[in-house]
């Protein structure tokens, strides 16, 4: 038998290569290459040679193949963030922190799906049936006709799914199975990777859709889902913050959708519960109108959403300010920062600056921008905002803001939660929304001069 070539594969984004090396080349993280003991790269021997994949027009596909049937679970928050549903013979991907309640609501989601009529089987390797049975004892689910199994060997597993066929397997989680061909321990990348190919393929030549559950963890030695996310077709994150009682389930890819959607739940004594109206949670917190407080008028996938921004602005005991940020980017707050000093002439030397999402959200859009500088300003200058105003647009290095995408719909959000004026950048055509009175400013430094006086 010839001897098999070993290869290495980097445990922090799942990129292969011949050779071992300190650091990755791809993701340039340090000590993350392990020798991979998974499937072999390249064409196996068996496809070789055989005709199953031969091309088809695309207009041949366009009138045989129907568009897919989605299957919705019911859960509306769910659907939205699969993009309508379920689609048959999908792969999914749902990452999260251990803990944070992917069990729960995979265990909710089954039950749905098999209440709308999917064949579904659930397989925990984490708990045994009787654990599960628990669950969906609290969960109030015991009458759903979901299918438990308790295994943790793939071979066992492809079997259960040769006999049962199920529309859609849940497995949970990825890290427990083992391959008996793999020689590494369950839960290493090599077995990971392996019990994630062989689960995916199986299922889409079998028709099924299947869902592995993954856990996150932040040290790049212990296998996290990252090499998981090439295989599938949607990869789910659930956050969340460990005091707080919400949930964000959040697409980061998806084929079948719109990445960046977002699904709002709230963890409840009898799980997971739909928040239909994130606003009005994320700001259910908020007293009055405070210094360092700024309310963003955000969209999160196709939805306007509220939330707080926080900022507090402090003299400096260090010799090195402290920048410490929780639910935005740091450099982008570094940027602001760099802005306001050098456009605006508002130093921050000397000063720590902290600025916070409340409610533990997760902001990415850059339309945030002038909402964190109105934060950063209003901290610093002590001067709370006027009352009922959202803040929105985006920075650029000059200073000016530029307009952002669906004005319209940050506004009507904010006129349903009560609002009645905006701070926006000018340009682009303004709607008008009754009962709003918009401020829109071409750049920071009108922005700083017309709200706090200065500049
Ligand atoms: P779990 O779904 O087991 O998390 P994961 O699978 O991501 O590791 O959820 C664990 C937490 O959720 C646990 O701390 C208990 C809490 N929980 C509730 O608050 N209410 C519930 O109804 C359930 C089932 C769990
Ligand atoms: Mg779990």
């Amino acid at each position: 038998m010839a001897k098999k070539q070993t290869s290495y594969i980097c445990a922090a984004c799942g990129n292969v290569t011949s050779k071992w090396a300190g650091r990755c080349d791809a993701c340039l993280e340090w000590n993350t290459l392990i020798e991979d003991a998974g499937i072999s790269v390249g064409p196996s021997k068996k496809s070789l040679g055989k005709t199953r994949g031969s091309p088809v027009q695309l207009t041949d596909l366009m009138t045989s193949e129907a568009p897919p049937l989605r299957t919705g679970s019911g859960i509306a928050e769910l659907d939205r963030v699969l993009g309508g549903g379920l689609v048959p013979a999908s792969a999914i991907l749902v990452g999260g922190d251990p803990g944070i309640g992917k069990s729960t609501l995979l265990l909710q989601a089954a039950a749905s799906f098999a209440n709308n009529g999917l064949k579904t089987l659930y397989i925990s390797g984490e708990e045994a049936s009787q654990q599960v049975r628990m669950r969906a004892q609290r969960l109030g689910l015991t009458q759903a006709p979901v299918k438990l199994g308790a295994e943790t060997n793939l071979r066992d597993i492809l079997t259960t799914l040769e006999t049962e066929a199920p529309h859609l397997a849940i497995i949970d989680s990825i890290q427990t199975m083992w391959a008996d061909n793999v020689e590494s321990a369950p839960g290493s990348v090599s077995q990971v990777r392996a019990a994630a190919h062989e689960l995916t393929t199986f299922a889409k030549r079998r028709n099924m859709s299947v869902i592995l559950v993954g856990h996150v963890t932040k040290d790049g030695q212990i296998a996290g889902p990252r090499v998981v996310e090439h295989m599938v077709d949607t990869v789910l994150y659930f956050e969340g913050e460990r005091g707080h009682q919400f949930r964000i389930l959040r697409a980061v890819k998806n084929r079948f959708g719109p990445a960046d959607e977002i699904g709002v739940f709230e963890m409840t004594g009898a799980g997971l519960s739909e928040v239909t109206n994130p606003s009005a949670l994320f700001l259910s917190e908020r007293g009055e109108p405070s210094p360092g407080s700024v309310v963003f008028a955000g969209i999160e996938g196709t939805r306007p959403v509220l939330v707080e921004f926080q900022a507090l602005v402090a003299p400096s005991p260090h010799s090195q300010p402290r920048r410490t940020v929780v639910g935005w980017d740091g450099g982008r707050l570094a940027m602001i920062l760099a802005v306001l000093e050098a456009r605006c002439g508002i130093p921050f030397a000397g000063l720590d600056v902290y600025l916070n999402v409340a409610g533990g959200m997760k902001v990415s859009e850059p339309a945030a921008d002038l909402a964190v500088a109105a934060a950063l300003l209003s901290a610093r200058e002590d001067a709370a905002l006027p009352a009922e105003t959202v803040v929105f647009g985006e920075l650029s290095l000059s200073s000016a803001l530029r307009p952002v995408s669906q004005t319209e719909n940050r506004l009507k959000e904010a006129q349903k939660l009560g609002f009645s004026s905006a701070i926006m950048p000018k340009g682009g055509k303004a709607p008008g929304v009754e009962g709003m009175t918009l401020s829109q400013m071409p750049d920071l430094t009108t922005f700083v001069g017309d709200v706090f006086g200065a500049g």
